[in-house]
This record gives C-alpha cells, sequence and structure tokens, in this order.
C-alpha cells in the first residue's frame, strides 16, 4: 500500500463511487483529505464516516476552485494531491436534432469533465508550487475507455474525455519542463459499477451487460480497484511516472473485438 501520511489531497465527485472510493482509499493511506461535490448530503457524509473535510463544489464553477484550493491549504497546511474525478454523462449523440438540447448537453459536459479537470490543474498547480519545503504534488485526472472507444450515444462524453488525456499531457509536460516537481497522470477506467453508469444505462439501456461482457473478465470493475490505482499514480511510489496513462479496465482495450 503506498503511504500517503503527511500529504493532504482534494477529491472532486466524491460524494459517490469511484470518487467516493477514492476518498476510502487516500484517508486510509494516511492522507488528509477534502472531498467536494454536488451532493452536499452524501459528499457530507462519507466524508464524515472517514474522517475527511467536505465542501460543496460545481467543479465547472471557475471562480470557486481557488477557494477550494484555500480551504485545504488553510485546513491542512499544503497541498499535494488533486483528483480530478467528478464527471457526467450528457446522453446525446451526434445526431440528435433537437439543437437546443443538443448545445445545452454538450456545454455542460464539456463545462463539467473538461473545463472543470483543466481549472482544477491551474488551481492546484498554483497552490502546489508553494508548498513548505518546495514545490511538489501529484494531480490524478479521470479519463474513460470511452476516449479511445468512444460512445456513439455520448458524443460530449466521449470528447471530453478524449481531451482529458491531451490536457494531462500537456500539464506534465508544462510542469516538468518547469522543473514544479508535480506530475499529472491519468487512470482511464473501463465499466465500474457506480451512479454513472447505471445514468448511462437510462440513456442505454443494456449498456451494463453489454460493457461488463467487454472485459475478458467478464465482469465490471469495483470502485476500490480503480481508487488503488488512483492512489499509487498520487503517491510517491512512481517520481518517473508523469504525462503516463493508467488503464483500469479489465483489459476491455487490450482484446480484439471479435474474441
Ligand atoms: N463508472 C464507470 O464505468 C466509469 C468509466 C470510465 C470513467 N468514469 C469516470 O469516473 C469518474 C467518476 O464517476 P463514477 O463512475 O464514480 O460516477 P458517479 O456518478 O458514481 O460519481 C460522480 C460524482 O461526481 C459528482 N459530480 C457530477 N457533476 C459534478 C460537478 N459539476 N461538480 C462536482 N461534482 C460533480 C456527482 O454528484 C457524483 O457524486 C467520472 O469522471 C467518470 O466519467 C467512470
Amino acid at each position: 500500500m503506498p503511504d500517503l501520511s503527511g500529504k493532504v489531497a482534494i477529491v472532486t465527485g466524491c460524494a459517490s463511487g469511484i470518487g467516493a472510493a477514492t476518498v476510502r482509499r487516500l484517508r486510509s493511506d494516511g492522507a488528509e483529505v477534502l472531498g467536494t461535490d454536488l451532493d452536499a448530503a452524501a459528499g457530507e457524509a462519507l466524508c464524515a464516516e472517514v474522517g475527511a473535510e467536505f465542501a460543496v463544489q460545481d467543479v465547472s464553477d471557475r471562480a470557486l476552485w481557488p477557494q477550494i484550493v484555500a480551504r485545504a491549504v488553510t485546513a491542512f497546511g499544503r497541498l499535494d494531491i488533486l483528483v480530478n474525478n467528478a464527471g457526467m454523462v450528457s446522453g446525446a449523440g451526434i445526431g440528435d436534432w433537437d439543437d437546443e438540447a443538443m448545445f445545452a448537453a454538450w456545454d455542460r459536459v464539456l463545462a463539467v469533465n473538461l473545463s472543470g479537470t483543466m481549472v482544477g490543474c491551474r488551481a492546484a498547480i498554483a497552490a502546489m508550487r508553494d508548498n513548505p519545503g518546495g514545490s511538489k504534488g501529484a494531480i490524478v485526472n479521470i479519463a474513460s475507455t470511452t476516449a479511445m472507444a468512444p460512445l456513439p450515444t455520448d458524443v460530449g462524453y466521449s470528447a471530453s474525455k478524449g481531451a482529458v488525456r491531451v490536457l494531462s499531457k500537456s500539464v506534465a509536460t508544462w510542469c516538468a519542463q518547469r522543473g514544479l516537481n508535480i506530475r499529472c497522470n491519468t487512470v482511464i477506467p473501463g465499466a465500474t459499477m457506480t451512479g454513472i453508469l447505471a445514468a448511462a444505462e437510462v440513456q442505454t439501456p443494456g449498456l451494463i451487460a453489454a460493457v461488463a461482457k467487454t472485459s475478458p473478465l467478464n465482469r465490471l470493475a469495483d470502485p476500490s480497484e480503480t481508487a488503488a490505482a488512483i492512489a499509487f499514480l498520487a503517491s510517491d511510489e512512481c517520481p518517473f511516472m508523469t504525462g503516463a496513462e493508467m488503464l483500469v479496465d479489465g483489459a476491455m482495450m487490450a482484446i480484439h473485438p471479435g474474441f
């Protein structure tokens, strides 16, 4: 298990699924954690249970990000880890011809999944640069296998996750070239049994059964299995890993689709 004692983390989308599992995992590995979510009741309950701080946050609210980071630094004295996990599906394909609904869904999913991640990186780097003892940090952004094999039924979700992969590499190399000792990596989950998949099932009936079959393990991931990869990338165990991607997909992307 990575040792995260003495480290301070922010985890967005902490109220459910992979975010909740990540808060639990980082706490059990020794980190202090500020969890954030739109869902105040569930986020507050989860964080109280594991001894984490909680703040209500819409990650697409740019003005709020510096306040969230300041809250972690004020509470715990530094910021070592940001997990940009909050995300949503939009449920709109390219040929959904209701322009108003389509463009609203597109704008929202890009604002949350992509812009929220970018603004979070900016705010975190600004704090990580000023850490006591010198600049240091680890950012983990959450993409999706839909960034590699997109959903025809959700162009905005798939495109936003594809962009998160490239965003992470740009952030990683910007920090590396400036000697900031701030790493940025991407975790790419496959089908994981969480609320977002339940929501996607409503948009695309049969999706859960179909995606379970796409892993040769023939099952969905438990969110704790994704959280383990996030904790590793957030830790000091992998100082040469930056601009990298870690698939947690039960070999979904490793097998020929015909088999
Ligand atoms: N579950 C999967 O199969 C799967 C696969 C690939 C990638 N992912 C990604 O994993 C991440 C976590 O998703 P999950 O599966 O745990 O889903 P989830 O729905 O269980 O959890 C997402 C959390 O994010 C919060 N959230 C949504 N919009 C927000 C916003 N604007 N600001 C703050 N919080 C917000 C929700 O309230 C919720 O608590 C997402 O980025 C998702 O795209 C999930």
